[in-house]
């Protein structure tokens, strides 16, 4: 098997990515470790920056999110007895959409298999190997057990936190930075309708909590938890208590309704560099992680193979290198800015330390709701920064 970029996952990073390149003219095959079902699945990310909107719909994928995604014009930041609505236009002149994660990879995979590259599911073994020469290759086995060989021009590890490609980058030397945070999030679906209009992102003294949404008629919520804590350990009641405790307002309730899916997600920071290795080229996920307060994951992966993208079309049909030798200072730029908002949101929100560290988020979140300015670096930084910073 011949293409000239091999494309390791197809999470957003990876699908969209191939999208991308075949909209240039430029062929890729993508290679996917899991099933379809279970990649169409898994419930992540729900906010869109305007950027990221805009670059689904000009390639050719944004139908379904103009029709069904739901743009929001802020946040309520609230601590107790306060709920302050942030006025993204106002602020920065742009918005936000909500529209999951689940629909963005659902649209992608739909519009390769119709015509799009080759993207084989449930392939195993993957390894890129010869990434400093210039024919690199991937081998894998495919979904019938035969060892494969894809031979390529390029490689693009855009496999996730757990895929492969960031060691064989890291083993030629590199850096990498984490900070793991002492809480998790206990996320849940309901069959609720958000009793909100725009999200709610809570400080309490019991911990954060997050009220988000998928549609008008399916809830998304967040709780603060212990890492060690154990979803077998929180009833559906129990979370719905605790986020009418931490959420409480005076003549407003959280609406509760039939729990679809519960879960408890780690939180760390991590940043790996650089985010290239000779022909191998990281985005998304495999080369960073942030926590999700700020909502900046699935963006960033969005916002790398954008620039990867240009890059490599440059490479392969103009034989420049200028963008591809730029592509990792240009996107690390991006991300150490969205890992520092990300950790700041963090920081802000969830209770840990003591009375102490208590008084010091209240005086920020304080700051925020009084500030124009305050207020103006979170709008700008929660609704996405230029892609070039
Ligand atoms: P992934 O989505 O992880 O995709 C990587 C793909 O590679 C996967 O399909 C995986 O199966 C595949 N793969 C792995 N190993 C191999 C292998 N060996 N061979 C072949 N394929 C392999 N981000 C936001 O922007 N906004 C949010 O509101 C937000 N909320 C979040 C909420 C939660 C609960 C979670 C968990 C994350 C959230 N994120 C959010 C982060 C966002 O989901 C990720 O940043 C995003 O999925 C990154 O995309 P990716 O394509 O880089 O990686
Ligand atoms: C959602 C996730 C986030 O991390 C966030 O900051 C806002 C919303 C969500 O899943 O809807």
């Amino acid at each position: 098997m011949r293409t000239q970029v091999g494309i390791i996952g197809a999470g957003p990073a990876g699908l969209l990515l191939s999208r991308l390149l075949a909209l240039q003219g430029i062929d890729s095959v993508v290679l996917e470790n899991r099933s379809r079902e279970y990649v169409e699945a898994r419930i992540r990310a729900g906010i869109l920056e305007q950027h990221t909107v805009d670059t689904l719909t000009a390639a050719g994928v944004g139908d379904r999110l103009q029709r069904q995604g739901l743009e929001h014009r802020g946040i309520h930041l609230q601590y107790p007895g306060t709920r302050h609505t942030l006025d993204f236009p106002e602020l920065c002149g742009r918005t936000v959409w909500v529209y999951g994660q689940t629909e963005v990879t659902k649209d992608l995979i739909r519009a390769q298999l119709d015509g799009g590259p080759p993207l084989l599911f449930e392939v195993s073994d993957v390894r890129p190997e010869d990434v400093d020469g210039d024919t690199p290759r991937v081998r894998f086995t495919d979904a019938d057990g035969v060892p494969q060989v894809l031979e390529c021009d390029v490689v693009a590890g855009t496999d996730g936190f757990h895929g492969p490609s960031r060691a064989v980058v890291q083993e030629a030397g590199g850096r990498l930075w984490e900070r793991t945070y002492p809480y998790a999030w206990l996320g849940i679906l309901a069959d609720a309708a958000p009793a909100t209009d725009e999200l709610i992102y809570a400080w309490h003294p019991e911990g954060f909590a997050l009220y988000s949404m998928r549609s008008p008629t399916v809830s998304r919520l967040y709780l603060q938890v212990d890492p060690s804590e154990r979803i077998e350990d929180w009833s559906d009641e129990r979370i719905w208590d605790a986020l009418d405790t931490r959420m409480a307002l005076e003549g407003w309730s959280v609406n509760r309704g039939p729990v679809t899916e519960k879960s408890i997600l780690p939180m760390r920071s991590f940043v790996s560099a650089p985010m290239r290795r000779g022909r191998l080229f990281l985005a998304g996920d495999a080369a960073h992680i942030v926590p999700p307060t700020g909502a900046k994951g699935l963006n960033l992966a969005v916002a790398d193979v954008t620039l990867l993208a240009q890059a490599l079309v440059r490479l392969l049909q103009e034989k420049e290198t200028d963008l591809v030798d730029s592509y990792s200072d240009r996107a690390l730029a991006r991300v150490w800015r969205c890992t520092h908002f990300s950790w700041w949101m963090t920081s802000m929100l969830h209770r840990s330390g003591d009375d102490f560290d208590a008084q010091l988020q209240l005086s920020q979140l304080r700051r925020v709701c009084s500030s124009e300015a305050a207020a103006r670096e979170l709008a700008e930084n929660y609704t996405g920064l230029p892609l070039e910073l």
